[in-house]
């Protein structure tokens, strides 16, 4: 195994030494904590940490952590937390995955709770009376939402992984206070509330919960009170996940999604189960790699395109230069033109799996990229192009002491999805299933063409790009990480792969560096601002279109290198904390 190092610490008595302002020994075997070099650096910690998109949950976990709970234990306070603090992503009406490694065993498994169609979905009911897809009602509508999966993925992780030593309704217990005695509105929230007001304040139940007078965003520094939504996790404190997909709740859940044209049940909420799944595995440069399986995209596709760049120096090129961007660009484009014609919900459809992710494939796939010309997507392979995917995901990591771990991603799919919330629950429901492809084998809106694979069907899991990962060297945990940003997830999610392991960056520098992406079509290298104008200019002499936008996704990692952890909470997005004991 190859492993370039800017600098080198691998147990307390360097970090101790760095902090003390003397510039660490360099050791060639190891990763970086961080150098004096570097401009960024990350949060150092010895016995637990937890990365999260939100400053309050993460301190949640961190004392879960603290009372003597796990990963999995500190991850389901997190995501509860998150549920109240975070409303646009955390969530109660949505759904997601967590992979759990379990230090003990050396096991890595992938838990999928993602929403599921109603039993009555059809494969046209997003189309309008032109027989063309509307986006109202797969966005907006009762039929846009997905039986939800958070409640039964804790619960699950829970039953199975967690310590022991905490109960259940220990865990719900933060969430409960913060919803019931509120929390202080942060500039993150208040923005985001007024971004989305004129969609969340057309129902009024949403609008009473997070308006004053169901009209104004609450300010900065004001107390947002949930005591529906402390109400609901009350009964799940107490009943388990029952307290969600049975009774009073579940009936408050299917009742608005029918009074909003959808067509879900208390049977559906019933009958939802997660299912545990195998986690995608590939090795880079000799570290292991795990991620989501489908009806994620994320792990396949992941494992595939580091299979393709292994064939290239890509250390050598340099980080962002335009050689590395290139090839980054084109391995990308090839992984997502499969995306659109080969995944879906393998319940019900076979996906190649093994080949997608083999290292031959690549090989062959890899032999088609010229250094000196882009390839036009027309050429890579006609396909189907995945359905439009928002940004408003949120991940987060966390490290127990003793080498568990939990990358955990999970979404409303918009923000604050369908901007419905169950009257009398404080539960906001999702809008998951515009992830499926509305139309297949015909153009959208965006002239793209959604794929057979990820067709509507009663009971299947829309496709996903989540990809919560890890990084394993010689069997041992050496990188938690994962984002949202819709279909840019998998890109940002590689990237920090790539700088960790081929440009040895500590995280943190991992973190900010800036990322491109490409994902086939629309047909464009999609750049955040800060690549170098010569190095835009040798690309588009390549032939690449490139396109300068907004910042691509909001990384939870943590590194565990030598028995300490180094985590990193991406600076792109306010109110984001990593924080460790
Ligand atoms: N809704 C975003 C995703 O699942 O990838």
């Amino acid at each position: 195994m190859e492993l370039r190092l800017k600098s080198a610490l691998t147990a307390l008595s360097a970090a101790l030494l760095l902090f003390a302002g003397v510039a660490p020994p360099l050791a060639a075997e190891d990763a970086p904590i961080y150098s004096l070099k570097d401009r960024f650096s990350p949060v150092v910690a010895q016995n637990g940490m937890v990365a999260s998109q939100e400053a309050v949950a993460t301190r949640v976990g961190v004392e879960i952590l603290k009372k003597g709970g796990n990963a999995v234990d500190a991850a389901i306070a997190t995501g509860f937390a998150l549920a109240v603090t975070l409303p646009r992503a955390g969530n109660l009406g949505g759904g997601g995955f967590m992979l759990i490694h379990l230090n003990e065993t050396g096991e890595t498994r992938a838990l999928d709770y993602r929403e599921k169609a109603p039993a009555a979905a059809e494969r046209d009911m997003f189309l309008g009376p032109d027989g063309e897809p509307d986006k109202d009602k797969s966005r907006f509508s009762g039929l846009a939402v997905g039986v939800p999966g958070t409640v039964a993925g804790f619960a699950e992780a829970y039953e199975k992984h967690g310590g022991g030593t905490l109960t259940w309704a220990d865990l719900i217990a933060p969430a409960i206070d913060l919803a019931e005695n509120g929390i202080t509105v942060t500039p993150g929230l208040s923005g985001a509330l007024t971004a989305a007001a004129g969609r969340l304040t057309r129902d009024p139940a949403t609008a009473a919960i997070f308006y004053k007078h169901g009209l104004i965003p609450y300010l900065p520094g004001e107390i947002l009170r949930q005591p529906d939504l402390a109400a609901t996790l009350r009964l799940i404190a107490e009943q388990g996940a029952d307290g969600f997909y049975k009774g009073v709740t579940a009936e408050k859940i299917a009742a608005k999604v029918q009074a909003a044209g959808g067509g879900m049940t208390v049977d559906d909420l019933a009958s939802y189960e997660p299912v545990w799944r195998a986690p995608i595995t590939g090795t880079y440069r000799g570290f292991e790699v795990a991620s989501m399986p489908p009806p994620s995209s994320g792990g396949v596709h992941i494992v595939q395109i580091l299979n393709m760049l292994e064939s290239f120096p890509i250390r050598e090129f340099g980080l962002n230069s335009a050689d590395s961007i290139h090839v980054m660009a084109e391995a990308m484009r090839r992984a997502y033109a499969d995306r659109s014609k080969f995944l879906g919900d393998p319940d019900f459809i076979d996906i190649p799996v093994q080949g997608l992710t083999s290292a031959a494939y690549a090989r062959a796939l890899a032999e088609t990229i010229r250094m000196d010309a882009a390839t036009p997507s027309d050429d890579v392979r006609p396909g189907d192009p995945f359905p439009y995917e928002s940004n408003e995901t949120t991940h987060f990591s966390v490290v127990d002491k003793d080498g568990n771990a939990v990358s955990n991603t999970y979404t409303l799919n918009f923000s604050y999805g369908a901007g419905l919330t169950a009257d009398g629950t404080g539960v906001l429901l999702n809008n998951e299933l515009d992830d499926f492809s509305a139309k297949p084998g015909v153009p959208n809106a965006y002239g793209l063409i959604g794929g057979e694979a990820n067709a509507v069907e009663g009971n299947k899991r829309p496709l996903s790009s989540m990809s919560p990962t890890m990084v394993f060297r010689d069997g041992s945990l050496f990188l938690v990480t994962g984002s949202p940003g819709g279909s840019r997830i998998i890109t940002t999610t590689l990237q920090i792969v790539l700088n960790v392991i081929d440009h040895g960056m500590n995280i943190a520098e991992a973190t900010a560096a800036p990322r491109i992406h490409n994902q086939w079509l629309p047909d464009e290298i999609r750049v955040e601002e800060g690549l170098s104008p010569d190095t835009v200019r040798l690309l588009e002499a390549r032939g690449h279109k490139i396109e300068e936008k907004n910042a691509m996704g909001s990384t939870q990692s943590i590194m565990k290198i030598g028995g300490m952890l180094a985590g990193a909470s991406d600076p792109r997005r306010t109110g984001a904390l990593t924080e460790g004991y």
